[in-house]
């Protein structure tokens, strides 16, 4: 094996003794010759590894826990079946990622279902299907869960949604703990609020949640948060002598995507959360509850990659240099939406050491902003160079889009020197399935 530079000294790389890069034993050009690009590729071994750390961190522990991912950072029936077997339960946030965990034989009692407008349709179908807990984000949601519960003759367990009203120092779009917030229960008027839960006969009060954002670096945001949660728990007891069983602390820890980021480890973050909730119920003479969170990015996001092929060069004389891949914005969003900075190489030129130049990398998309990574340094490009994007396991798949009618990519499954298809590229017949002409046209 060649040691690995700087650039691609990450978890799942290593170079193979003909020179060539591989990701979990994979060799990752031959994987962009067998699938073709754009494509993603996800590495078996990093997700079940970041399972295990979750569950290990844990484990070392002395208190009572429950392991959810959150589907929507990447969900396919392969992601369920892997997801199964460590032991997870998992968050959906609509009648889709239900239908995909259901179709995978995922079981419903471990199914936890979220959402801040969850349809009567989507809400029909999770209580025929049995699913766990309801997560439930406002009282408009509460009378429609319990009036469907009770068209159904059945008894539905929830856990309230609150909005702490914590800020994060993350970017404002993927904040959501704050008072001004979409999501969630505010704080304040929870304990009225659960003077209506215990009213509905349909209803069972499993326990409280709070989610405060996504890409957080800085844990202390949940010190806070934690010590306002549990004095919601104490007043519940007081109010209305009932013990908050259940507490869910969502999901959020960081990623690296720069070789410059620093996210808190797996295990410092569940140490933090473990040390401070059984704190604060102490402080408070409360009983422990189970601790449940549901982690997303943390789990996939390192464990995903994206290939591109290099097409149009495009030089501005002392103003920039594009190089222009056969994706973009379709199969990553964050750049446009969050101004989210990635990390690249040239899988076929990484060790040449050929002099390096500064470029951008554009997508193909019809908009000026369609920009994958600005100002980065690589060996001077050509037509049909591969381009290995890191970091693209979580939120981007799942927010994915067919602008431009672009069919969207292929997703591939390495494991060990394994490789397979677990999502097919899509075809142009694809993009024109559900498209109908009116009868008049006919
Ligand atoms: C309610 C809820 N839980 C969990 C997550 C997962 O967060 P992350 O992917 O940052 O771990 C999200 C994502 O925003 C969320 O909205």
């Amino acid at each position: 094996m060649i040691d690995l530079d700087n650039r691609i000294n990450r978890e799942g790389f290593s170079m193979n003794n003909s020179g060539n890069l591989e990701f979990d034993r994979c060799e990752i050009i031959k994987l962009a010759q067998k699938y073709k690009t754009p494509c993603y590729v996800f590495s078996e071994t990093i997700i079940r590894k970041k399972c295990r750390q979750y569950v290990n961190a844990f484990s070392g522990r002395n208190v009572t826990f429950e392991m959810l991912y959150a589907g929507k950072a990447f969900l396919v029936k392969a992601m369920c079946n892997i997801l199964k077997e460590e032991g997870f339960s998992l968050d959906v946030s609509s009648g889709g990622e239900l239908y995909t965990a259901l179709s995978a034989g995922f079981p419903p009692d471990k199914i936890f279902f979220h959402g801040n407008n969850k349809s009567k349709a989507e809400i029909e179908f999770a209580l025929k299907e049995k699913i766990g807990t309801m997560m439930v984000d406002s009282e408009y949601e509460l009378d429609l869960i319990d009036q469907i519960a009770e068209s159904l003759n059945t008894k539905v367990g929830i856990i309230l949604r609150v909005a702490p009203g914590i800020d994060t120092h993350t970017h404002k779009y993927i904040q959501t703990g704050q008072v001004d917030s979409k999501f969630g229960i505010s704080i304040d008027r929870a304990p009225d609020f659960m003077k209506k839960v215990l009213s509905k006969e349909h209803i069972s009060y499993n326990g409280l949640h709070f989610h405060l954002g996504s890409q957080i670096f800085v844990l202390s945001s949940y010190v806070l948060a934690i010590k306002e949660m549990v004095k919601l728990m104490r007043k519940i007891k007081d109010l209305w002598g009932i013990d908050t069983t259940n507490f869910n602390l969502g999901g959020g820890l960081g990623v690296k995507y720069l070789e410059s980021d620093l996210p808190p480890s797996i295990e410092d973050f569940v140490n933090l959360i473990a040390d401070n909730v059984e704190n604060e119920i102490r402080k408070n003479n409360l009983i422990m509850p189970k601790i449940l969170i549901e982690p997303g990015r943390s789990i996939v996001a390192e464990a995903g990659i994206t290939l591109y092929t290099i097409g149009n060069i495009k030089e501005i004389p002392g103003i920039r240099k594009y190089l222009i891949v056969d994706g973009g914005m379709t199969d990553n969003p964050r750049p446009i939406l969050y101004e989210a900075k990635y990390e690249a190489v040239l899988v076929n030129k990484i060790n040449n050491n050929l002099p390096e130049e500064v470029v951008t990398i554009a997508g193909k998309c019809c908009e000026s902003g369609d920009i994958l990574i600005k100002d980065l340094k690589l060996p001077s490009a050509s037509p049909g160079d591969l381009l290995v994007v890191f970091t693209t396991g979580a939120y981007h798949y799942s927010m994915s889009s067919n602008y431009n009618l672009l069919p969207r990519p292929a997703v591939v499954l390495v494991n060990q020197g394994k490789d397979d298809l677990i999502v097919k590229r899509e075809t142009y017949a694809d993009i024109v399935r559900n498209d109908t002409v009116p009868e008049w046209f006919k």
